[in-house]
């Protein structure tokens, strides 16, 4: 096995420099063939991190090839010992958590202490699960008849698109990349357009460990440069994050092509706080729910919060007192408990949420923490979190994805009304149930239309785990052995006749 001679890099800037104009292709970084390139800017500072390759068709052709060359030694190896060189890509990736934290961070605005350093972390653990599954790549014995001997046995797909968002870039990248090449596909992945140096980089640092053309990574925009992937027809099965939307167009695209897809998309996700919970671990969960520290750009925010009524007050009162305690500032200070939102499109978007929420009859709007005083940070992209109260549970705050720092409190008296209201979205990511008792747990958990669901407590995606929506909150699962083999395989049926 190579050593690793990439070391660490403390000053992202510095990094996001050396990778500049470059897109992972073959195992080399390369310019776009056409040269050109888009700037991406710090949303803290409204200053350029650096310019990004503008990944084009040409791009996306060149960089199918390499992984269809190279998928096919690649799908013929021992599954194990693909998952031995997914394992060591984890370990040389948790040699440079500091390295990506810091860099996701200058590019995302999300806080390293609370957001970035810890996203890395589970980036490399991620690789280091799956690396441990190859040979879990089984297929059955079937009993068809004494004479015959019948298997199945799951195969790679060949290559695989991924294509994923901004607001988790190097978790969301992982979920999708590691089970794909364990299970022997190459990949392609399209980096947001927001967010393309962390996941550049971790390319990079794969391609120390990885054959040439297993791992590709291009950036530039939707439209031009994930479309023509999804399009590609060497492409066999597309896998994504991101907006509703966006899933929409990528499934029609797919469906022309006939290939599996999975999507991971939005989410409104509620949380119901019983009349016997434990109030404090409520609110705890709450803040942690909501992803407060990431400006609650989060699928799984819980962004619907219901507590009963005989909690209802103490409950905003303590969550107010909390989030206010939050510190809004610069990312990479370790003081910092809350970083800015990705863009200024998505500013102005979470900022008319606000309006709306505050024209909105009956609603009371509670913001929360304070912007930051740093002259430095004066065009960074911080909202101040804002916890709606008696809103109505059919208005437009109530019911939309606004991904940023915004949830709503009802208050509820009525058990059945609350799982039907909790129950009445389009959206069906996660949701978590607050209580001491056990009857009441299971039963809510039972009639909660979600893919993750938890009591008393509201942890993130967790290796191992399956996590996935019901509803337009997507398709397929990730995160757990399943989602290898449901996702990343194609099973074959072989029969053997021995008369
Ligand atoms: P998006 O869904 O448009 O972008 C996600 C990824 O898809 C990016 O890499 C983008 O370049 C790519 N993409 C966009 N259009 C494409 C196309 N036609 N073909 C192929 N790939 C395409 O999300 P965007 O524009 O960043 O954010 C819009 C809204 O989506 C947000 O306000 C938020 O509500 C939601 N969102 C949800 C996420 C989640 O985790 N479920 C993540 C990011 C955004
Ligand atoms: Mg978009």
């Amino acid at each position: 096995m190579t050593t690793n001679v990439l070391a660490q890099t403390l000053d992202p800037l510095a990094l996001a420099g050396q990778l500049a104009g470059k897109l992972l292709i073959n195992g080399a970084l390369t310019p776009a063939i056409s040269g050109k390139t888009f700037a991406v800017d710090n949303p803290a500072t409204g200053r350029k991190v650096a310019d990004a390759a503008l990944g084009e068709k040409a791009d996306v052709d060149a960089a199918v090839a390499a992984a269809v060359k190279a998928q096919q030694a690649w799908g013929r190896m021992a599954a194990r010992a693909r998952g031995k060189l997914v394992a060591e890509c984890g370990r040389r990736l948790n040699e440079h958590v500091e390295e990506l934290g810091r860099l996701v961070t200058i590019e995302t605005g999300k806080a390293l202490r609370t957001e970035s350093r810890v996203e890395a972390s589970v980036l490399a653990d991620v690789f280091v699960y799956y690396g441990g599954l190859g040979s879990e790549l089984k297929g059955e014995s079937v009993p068809f008849s004494p004479d015959m001997l019948t298997v199945t046995t799951r195969e790679p797909i060949g290559v695989v698109g991924a294509i994923i968002p901004w607001n988790a870039p190097l978790l969301l990248m992982a979920l999708k990349i590691a089970p794909a090449l364990v299970a022997g596909n190459a990949v392609v992945v399209k980096a947001a357009e927001e967010a393309p140096f962390a996941v550049l980089r971790v390319g990079q640092i794969m391609s120390q460990v990885l054959p040439p053309g297993v791992l590709n990574i291009l950036s530039g925009f939707g439209p031009e440069c994930g479309g023509p992937l999804v399009a590609h027809p060497k492409v066999g099965k597309v896998t994504f994050t991101g907006s509703v939307e966006t899933g929409r167009i990528v499934y029609k695209m797919a469906a022309e092509k006939l290939i599996p897809v999975t999507l991971e998309l939005g989410g409104k996700s509620p949380m119901i706080v019983m009349a016997d919970a434990d109030i404090d671990r409520a609110v705890a969960g709450a803040v942690a729910g909501m992803r407060f520290t990431r400006q609650g750009q989060s699928c799984t925010a819980s962004s619907r919060i219901f507590v009963h009524e005989k909690l209802h007050d103490a409950f905003v009162d303590k969550l107010r007192a909390k989030v206010d305690a939050m510190k809004m500032g610069d990312p990479l200070d370790e003081a910092t408990d809350i970083g800015t939102v990705i863009s200024r499109q998505q500013f102005d978007k979470v900022q008319s949420y606000i309006r709306i929420g505050k024209q909105t009859p009956g609603a009371h709007a509670h913001e929360c923490s304070a912007l930051p005083r740093d002259p430095k940070l004066k065009d960074g992209l911080y909202v101040r979190p804002v916890i709606f109260t008696d809103v109505p549970e059919d208005s437009r705050i109530a019911r939309e994805e606004i991904f940023g720092p915004v949830t709503c409190i009802f208050k509820w008296t009525d058990y059945e009304q609350v799982i039907a209201a909790a129950n009445d979205s389009e959206y069906g990511l996660a949701a978590t149930v607050w209580t001491r008792d056990l009857k009441t747990a299971l039963d809510a958990t039972r009639r909660l239309q979600a893919g993750f669901v938890q009591v008393n407590q509201n942890l993130v995606v967790q290796p191992g785990l399956s996590y996935g929506g019901a509803k337009h909150s997507g398709l397929g699962k990730e995160a757990s052995l399943e989602a290898m083999l449901d996702h990343f395989t194609q099973k074959k049926t072989i029969i053997l006749n021995m008369t």
